[in-house]
């Protein structure tokens, strides 16, 4: 079965062709970094707006490269929830209008439940993972912070998250008092390689041991609340060591609390998805978290960390084999929270 995957959740206009559920053979990202970084966060507007302009360029070229055309696909996920209600029109739209003109069925699903699955994701010649139900995964992107348990790829339920902020929300905005430019987290990271991650002692939220939720507005304000006390716009060596404070701290955050899902869920495989889990210093103090625990830890490819359809694709295929059909009168959902 060849599916075709549509994203288009919040500023990344995404299409994957996916061959059985979980051989990618294309994935194609439009982002939207140059619009949005002129106002420093994205702007929801302009943001629906370039997704009209790119839905249909972005799906031609992931047939292009899958070497198909749309008379091959037999069906399509697209993302249905959460994110930003103009944007996840424009897919949802887009999926509707083809699977009623080529007669195929199509299916929404949530944005959430399919970051996880990324791992499971290879292309030709790539290793296979096979995943080991019951696994918990967290989930780090710019809009989401959840620990999330799964029993089959189907089944899941959220048992930690965000009171506040997510973890990638927090990295933009550090990113932005440290005048790297928005997306934030990939140039915090960068930076923090050359810092002294033990520069500046930023207080870890962990809200008592053993708590399974997340909180990290404390943090954005500490890391500001340092920048006004300086006294002095900061040195490159400074904000270098800033970045890397700041990150050691978050990561030491999410780091101990998947160690603590994991022993309160009982399993013993964890994995880490969403944009946040391209981060470097995540993924070694991940690694070494788990060899120290035991567990096996799947981290989602970098290629696939971050918003794409192919692991819409994923969760798309599990759906559509339960006998899932979704109808044409089907909404968005941009609040939808998983229980
Ligand atoms: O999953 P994603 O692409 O989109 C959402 O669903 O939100 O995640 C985007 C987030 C942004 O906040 C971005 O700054 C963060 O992922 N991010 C990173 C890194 N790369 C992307 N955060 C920390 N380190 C990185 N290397
Ligand atoms: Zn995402």
């Amino acid at each position: 079965m060849l599916i075709l995957g549509i994203e288009s959740s919040c500023d990344d206009t995404a299409a994957a062709v996916v061959e059985g559920g979980r051989k990618v053979l294309s994935s194609v990202v439009s982002s939207q970094d140059d619009i949005h970084s002129l106002y420093g966060g994205v702007v929801p507007e302009l943001a629906s707006r370039r997704h009209i302009e790119m839905i249909v360029p972005v799906v031609d070229e992931a047939l292009k490269r899958a070497s198909v055309t749309m008379n091959d696909i037999d069906a399509i996920g697209v993302t249905q929830g959460p994110g930003l209600v103009g944007s996840l029109l424009i897919g949802l739209s887009f999926a509707k209008s083809v699977s009623y003109v080529k007669s195929i069925p199509y299916v929404g699903v949530n944005h959430l439940e399919a970051h996880p699955l990324a791992p499971f994701l290879y292309e030709e010649g790539e290793e296979v993972t096979e995943p080991d139900f019951p696994h918990l995964a967290l989930v780090v992107s710019g809009g989401h912070t959840a620990l999330i348990r799964f029993d089959d790829y189907t089944t899941s339920r959220v048992i930690g998250q965000t009171r506040d902020d997510a973890a990638g929300e927090a990295f933009d905005k550090v990113g932005k008092m440290l005048g790297l430019g928005f997306p934030g987290g990939k140039a915090i990271d960068i930076a923090a390689r050359s810092g002294d991650p033990k520069a500046v002692d930023f207080k870890r939220t962990y809200l008592g041991k053993g708590n399974l939720e997340f909180s990290f507005s404390g943090i954005k304000t500490g890391v500001h609340t340092y920048l006004s006390n300086l006294g002095h716009e900061p040195s490159e060596q400074e904000k270098n060591d800033i970045a890397a404070s700041f990150q050691e701290a978050v990561v030491d955050v999410l780091v101990r609390k998947l160690k603590w899902g994991a022993e309160a869920a009982g399993v013993s495989t964890i994995v880490a998805a969403g944009g946040v889990a391209c981060n470097s210093r995540l993924r070694a103090k991940l690694s070494e978290m788990a060899d120290r625990e035991g567990l096996r830890l799947l981290l989602a490819p970098p290629k696939y960390c971050s918003d794409n359809g192919a692991m819409i694709a994923l969760l798309a295929w599990q759906r559509l084999e339960k006998g899932e059909r979704a109808g044409l009168d089907l909404n968005a959902i941009p609040n939808w929270d998983l229980l």
